[in-house]
């Protein structure tokens, strides 16, 4: 009988043992779970086709522009432009935002007109100046790649065709999650050595004296909502959301950007117009730009150099490796 609960406690702790060192820490997401769309469950295949996709130039007129042209890797997924250029060096027309976190996100581009990451894809696509595109033209020039042809019988069980092409780069797009950086660590996983002492000064500026809290919550450093910080004059030649309904009221409110991996992501603004974090800050510390219809709580603060300092660095430490 001994012998018997000895094994028994024995096999308990190898369990225990094994399970402790399997378990992969870095899967643990601050996050919750991404929720997929009833028509758009998520598989390992078709994730690697949504990324074959977005990384090919040959979605776009003259093969020259991938989304991953605008939206790089190394510069979590922006350009480093002030206004993005398409196909033919052709302007566009806003600064390129980041795609971090998108998957919670449930209205997009800067005036959140698009409810889904599957019928933004079509956005850039068709737009003259980004991809150029036509998607009687795209959908005939990828269908007769083999590669995307046999990969959509396999995934979709159809031929490649515009649901292929949305689903699966919508799908690749929600895997796109940064949750990793050493103010997370500090915040969510308590290492108190995760950051400097300066940038904790600047995390309980931002928190607590500023009040950028407001807009730039917890855990995405965005509410996903449209404000106003103020850069917009009547003579503008992008009045945000009131493009959608000609509603005055709606003249310079912009999606609030994330502020993760905002030391990558310069320069800023829907324009583009704010080249370092630097100006940024002197852009809040003077109360905004005054433009239409600015939010009140956007107000003139005084801000010493050593704390301008504490502020940048504590951005800064919202970057992901
Ligand atoms: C020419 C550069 C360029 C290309 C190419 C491009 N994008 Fe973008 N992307 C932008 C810009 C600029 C915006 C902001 C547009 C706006 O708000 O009007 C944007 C916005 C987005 C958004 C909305 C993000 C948010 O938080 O609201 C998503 C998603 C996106 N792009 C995905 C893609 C995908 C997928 C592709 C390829 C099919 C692509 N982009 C190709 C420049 C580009
Ligand atoms: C009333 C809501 C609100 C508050 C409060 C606010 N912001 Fe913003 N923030 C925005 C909006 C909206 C934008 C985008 C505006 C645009 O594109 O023209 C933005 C943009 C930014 C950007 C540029 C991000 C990018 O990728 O382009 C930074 C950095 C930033 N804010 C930092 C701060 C800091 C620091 C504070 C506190 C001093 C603060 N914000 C307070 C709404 C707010």
């Amino acid at each position: 009988m001994k012998t018997l609960s000895t094994i028994f406690y024995f096999f308990l702790l190898c369990v225990i043992v094994f399970v402790r060192c399997t378990g992969d820490k870095s899967s643990v997401s601050i996050f919750p779970k991404v929720i997929h769309p009833m028509d758009n469950q998520s598989t390992e295949a078709k994730i690697a086709l949504g990324k074959r996709l977005f990384f090919d130039k040959r979605l776009s007129l003259n093969n020259e522009i991938s989304c991953a042209s605008c939206h790089q890797s190394k510069l979590a997924l922006t350009d480093g432009k002030s206004i993005a250029s398409g196909v033919e060096d052709r302007l566009a027309f806003r600064n390129t935002p980041s795609l971090y976190n998108v998957a919670y996100a449930s209205r997009f581009m800067y005036d959140g007109e698009i409810k889904s990451l599957e019928e933004q894809v079509l956005v850039p696509i068709l737009d003259h100046n980004e991809m150029g595109a036509s998607m009687g033209v795209i959908i005939k020039k990828l269908k007769a790649i083999p590669e995307y042809q046999d990969a959509a019988r396999e995934v979709f069980g159809r031929d490649f065709d515009a649901w292929v092409l949305t689903r699966s780069i919508a799908c690749y797009e929600r895997t796109l999650i940064s949750d990793n950086s050493d103010f997370d660590r500090y915040y969510f996983n308590k290492e108190e050595g995760a950051i400097s002492e300066s940038a904790k000064r600047g995390w309980k500026l931002f928190s607590e004296k500023l009040k950028c809290t407001a807009c730039h919550i917890l855990p995405y450093f965005t509410d996903f909502k449209m404000h106003n910080n103020g850069r917009t004059s009547m003579n503008s030649a992008d009045l945000g959301r009131f493009r959608i309904n000609n509603d005055s009221t709606d003249i310079g409110f912009f999606k609030t950007p994330s502020l993760r991996n905002c030391g990558l992501t310069a320069p800023y603004m829907h324009d583009g117009s704010l080249e370092t974090l630097d100006d940024v800050i002197e852009y809040y510390a003077k109360g905004g730009g005054q433009g239409v219809n600015q939010e009140r709580r956007i107000k003139p603060f005084v801000i010493k150099e050593n704390e301008k300092n504490d502020l940048k660095n504590f951005l800064k430490s919202l970057e992901d490796y």
